[in-house]
């Protein structure tokens, strides 16, 4: 569906987000013919250039990673929306020059990539030379904040110039395709959601692993580690998605009220209940410590937790989550194993398996199904489990390469108004209420992390969290 007419302004739009994810984004949106050609999009930098400079810039960042020929015509299309504002974020340049380009009555939205601390001085501008008005949107980047207080801080200063209804709080998980599907499986079926709960499901496995390392953003990653960098936001949103209540409707508040629950009635995580880990150099491969250019860093590169949420629905299921750079494949995934039958009628034909719902998020996106069945053949009743496997691509008959990527999505989002996929003000506070204290304990321990070899499966000792409980991870592969 084409979007409303609008003017975007991409503060930051000679960095890296700008180049890989937003500019490729709102090209690609534009080839589907969903961008109004009157549109405009207006990068905003500190680099002093015009709008022909810019637009090369552009071109070249489109070229490299929307894989467009710099002679596609569509291309030159596209960049007759652009324009460019040499902006001073901390000073007074550009700032009139900003508001003569932006109209009045279009959809207008400021994208905020750039680095968070200077979100407050774009966000006085903004409103002390009287660019926005009520109506006008701002989308901001993670991270938001590195603890409760600086999220707080950080809450408190946009809504001195916004409503929480005009701030589009970005995570990029939200916008991925199979991270909504799993709203769909779940509130779209009679078949799971009866069983979707502690009497039946007898645990969960949450699962996001990279073949990347951090080297290139060391420094930045250094001061985060998985906890902050991908368990605050992207596990708990997926986290939220399998465990909060049936929203009433499919509307902003509706969904974002049922996971703010989810996360309020997260238990604190002992210490027992988390091992933390750190990849090692194995002589081929550097280690962490090279690639953060940190000898003596502590922050962990892989995270595996048990987590328990105190409600009715799943008082008595832990959820497991893990995540790390430097693991054996690159593969995201959630697995709800159900508890096994209560009582077996085949006396000497195997024990009945438990049955096991595995949702692929990335790559391969789809489902797998384990369920028992009849071993064939003439031997009498041998039960063996069999995959009742879906990729989504097989299955709606698509390679998956016209599937917009997650930016685009939520950009898109954006344009129409629509902030379900954003995340709300009180949703991210919560979330560092929760993983705080986790970090502020680890902050005063001398623990050091447990290593693990680049290419393996994380730490040995992540294993233990499983086995005491008589469970195991799933394997991690491609
Ligand atoms: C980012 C993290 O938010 O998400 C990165 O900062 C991480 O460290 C990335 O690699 C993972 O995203 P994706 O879409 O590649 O799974």
């Amino acid at each position: 569906i084409p979007v409303d007419d609008f003017d975007l302004v991409i503060f930051g739009a000679t960095g890296d987000l700008a180049h890989r994810k937003i500019l490729p984004g709102l090209f690609r949106r534009f080839v589907a013919g969903q961008i109004p050609a009157t549109s405009r999009i207006i990068g905003a930098a500190r680099t002093e250039q015009d709008d022909h400079a810019f637009r090369d810039e552009a071109a070249r960042a489109i070229s490299e990673f929307a894989g467009v020929k710099a002679n596609d015509p569509r291309l030159a299309q596209f960049l007759d929306l652009l324009g460019y504002v040499a902006i001073d974020a901390r000073g007074e340049g550009g700032w009139t020059d900003l508001k003569a380009r932006v109209r009045d009555g279009a959809v207008q939205a400021f994208y905020f990539s750039v680095a968070p601390a200077l979100f407050g001085d774009i966000a006085e501008r903004l409103a002390n030379f009287g660019i926005v008005d009520s109506r006008s949107r701002i989308v901001v980047e993670k991270p938001f904040g590195r603890d409760l207080d600086s999220a707080r801080a950080l809450n408190a200063t946009l809504a001195r110039h916004f409503d929480e209804h005009q701030i589009y709080r970005i995570d990029h998980y939200l916008g991925k395709e199979t991270v909504q599907n799993l709203m769909a499986v779940r509130f779209a079926n009679i078949l799971f959601e009866p069983l979707w709960n502690a009497q039946f499901i007898d645990h969960v496995q949450i699962t996001v692993a990279e073949t990347v390392g951090v080297a290139g953003r060391g420094s930045y990653y250094d001061k985060s580690g998985a906890i902050r960098d991908m368990v605050q936001n992207h596990m708990m949103q997926l986290l939220c998605l399998i465990a909060m209540e049936p929203p009433y409707h499919f509307d902003p508040d509706a969904v974002r009220d049922e996971k703010l629950k989810v996360i309020r009635a997260l238990e604190p995580l002992e210490p027992g209940d988390i091992v933390r880990g750190q990849y090692q150099a194995d002589g081929r491969e550097p280690g962490y410590l090279d690639d953060s250019e940190n000898p003596e860093s502590r922050t962990e590169s892989y995270v595996a937790m048990k987590v328990r949420i105190s409600n009715w629905r799943w008082q008595g299921t832990p959820f497991y989550l893990r995540t790390g750079k430097k693991l054996r494949a690159r593969t995201s995934e959630i697995a709800i194993t159900f508890k096994e039958p209560p009582h077996s009628i085949f006396e000497d034909a195997g024990a009945p398996k438990a049955n096991e719902l595995v949702i692929r998020l990335q790559p391969n996106e789809g489902m797998n199904l384990k369920v028992m069945i009849k071993e064939p053949g003439p031997g009498g009743m041998r039960l063996v489990q069999v995959p009742l496997d879906m990729s989504f691509a097989d299955a709606l008959g698509t390679d998956g390469s016209d599937m917009p990527d997650a930016y685009e999505r939520l950009i898109m989002d954006v344009i129409r108004g629509n902030q379900t996929l954003f995340m709300r003000g009180d949703e991210v506070e919560a979330a560092w209420a929760w993983t705080d204290p986790i970090i502020d304990a680890w902050e005063d321990s001398k623990r050091l992390p447990e290593p693990y070899d680049a290419g393996s499966s994380g730490p040995e000792e992540a294993l233990r969290l499983m086995h005491r409980d008589n469970r195991r991870w799933r394997e991690i592969r491609a």
